[in-house]
């Protein structure tokens, strides 16, 4: 286990801690979130991207450790720590060694694409997104006057295919927001679709905004590659012109189960973005509460066996996801994630109408994301969230096979 500098620097981050607590039915219902309190108890919900995981007890202790003290007065303890051990996490877990002084603070991953989007690209500029898509994508161009411009995947594989994508870049396109893995297909976009993303970031000088987010919650037969540490994958420099026109957004958020904590970094390798951001006054860029940085530095500083144990648990849920929509829901489409605890799962077949979360939350008292919120293409489906317990996750498939077995 590494101490290093943030020992050295005075924050105590206690000691590693292996083993995944799930939270029971009752236990979750206590909470005030929104996953467990927006609809009425008999509701099962798998809609929003929170894990049922009782968050590590290490992130619970950073966040106790101010609270005991009171320690709420302006800080910057935690929060200037967080580049490094960002890039030390990102070392050890995917083999990229950013540069900290070129990662910023932000409060959110949604604050810093906001940012990106604003500062690098015009009101009427085109913005590639790779439908379906994390639904606050669609809101983020809406919201800045930006155009979509939409190359769907593959539904064969939810793959992305080059020459779609080559073929929607015209003049006025100016970004890729990408979502690497991605919610809420799931997918690891493998070499071949990196290389052609790079490609056209390179060939027609965009900016690369690229939501890793998820990246540390990938299952084993996948590898999630940072898009700013293509340089060894690549031919010649195309690596190093990808990396200089990207923006690299992640968080403990998912992996960790903090959401309610409010703190994301960028690690900014576009340098006139980076140039914007350094002119911001200071209040542009918000300022994290100590509580969610304390809490991220803990995780990036102890958390490797959680995350080997909470990866494992994943995957245990995906493929009893897989066997049970096999044997009860067999004509539900759905093609195994690569990454995430999300399934994005096709209705249509039974026939339920364009958005089955609201047949089914109604018939079998269940809530999933609507599909048709993930923009063109998405009615008919639905995104389950697996990260709960695999009793609660055998009740919801239960609740929706026997009521989709009414029809
Ligand atoms: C792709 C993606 N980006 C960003 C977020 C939001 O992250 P946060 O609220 O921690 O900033 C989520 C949440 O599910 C997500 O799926």
């Amino acid at each position: 286990m590494r101490t290093g500098s943030v020992t050295r620097a005075g924050p105590h981050y206690g000691r590693p801690m292996t083993a995944i607590e799930v939270r029971s039915e009752s236990e979750s219902r206590a909470l005030r979130g929104i996953k467990w309190s927006r609809d009425p108890a008999d509701v099962l919900p798998a809609w929003v991207a929170d894990m049922d995981l009782v968050p590590p007890a290490f992130a619970r202790d950073a966040v106790a450790d101010l609270a005991r003290l009171g320690d709420f007065g302006y800080s910057r303890h935690h929060t200037e720590h967080l580049p490094e051990l960002f890039a030390e996490w990102q070392a050890r877990h995917h083999g990229w060694s950013p540069d900290p002084a070129e990662v910023v603070v932000f409060n959110d991953v949604l604050h810093a694409i906001a940012q990106s989007i604003h500062l690098l690209t015009d009101p009427g500029d085109g913005i590639v997104l790779l439908t379906p898509i994390y639904p606050p994508f669609l809101k983020a161009l809406d919201g800045g006057f930006r155009r979509l411009v939409d190359v769907p995947l593959d539904p064969d594989g939810w793959r992305l295919d080059p020459e779609r994508l080559a073929a929607a870049i015209d003049d006025r396109t100016s970004a890729i927001l990408l979502c690497s893995p991605h919610n809420p297909t799931g997918r690891v976009f493998d070499a071949e679709e990196r290389a052609a993303i790079a490609r056209v970031v390179v060939e027609h000088d965009l900016l690369l905004i690229s939501d890793e987010v998820w990246g540390d919650l990938v299952h084993p037969e996948a590898r999630h590659r940072p898009m700013a540490d293509l340089g060894r994958d690549l031919d010649g420099d195309l690596g190093n012109q990808l990396a200089a026109r990207t923006i690299t957004i992640s968080a403990a958020s998912k992996t960790f189960n903090l959401a309610g904590l409010r703190c994301a970094v960028a690690h900014v390798g576009s340098k006139p973005l980076a140039r914007r951001l350094a002119a911001l006054p200071p209040h542009a860029l918000g300022a994290v509460g100590s509580p969610g940085a304390a809490a991220a530095g803990a995780c990036w500083t102890v958390g490797h066996e959680w995350l080997a144990s909470a990866r494992s648990f994943l995957t245990d849920r995906r493929d009893q996801l897989a066997k049970r929509l096999e044997d009860d829901l067999p004509a539900a489409g759905y093609q195994l994630a690569e990454a995430t605890y999300l399934a994005w799962i096709d209705l249509g077949p039974y026939d339920v109408g364009p958005e089955p979360q609201e047949w089914l939350l109604e018939r079998a008292r269940v809530a999933l994301s609507p599909g048709g919120d993930f923009g063109p293409g998405g009615a008919g489906f639905v995104r389950l969230n697996t990260a709960t317990s695999p009793e609660l996750l055998d009740r919801i498939l239960d609740r929706m096979a026997t009521a989709l077995a009414a029809v």
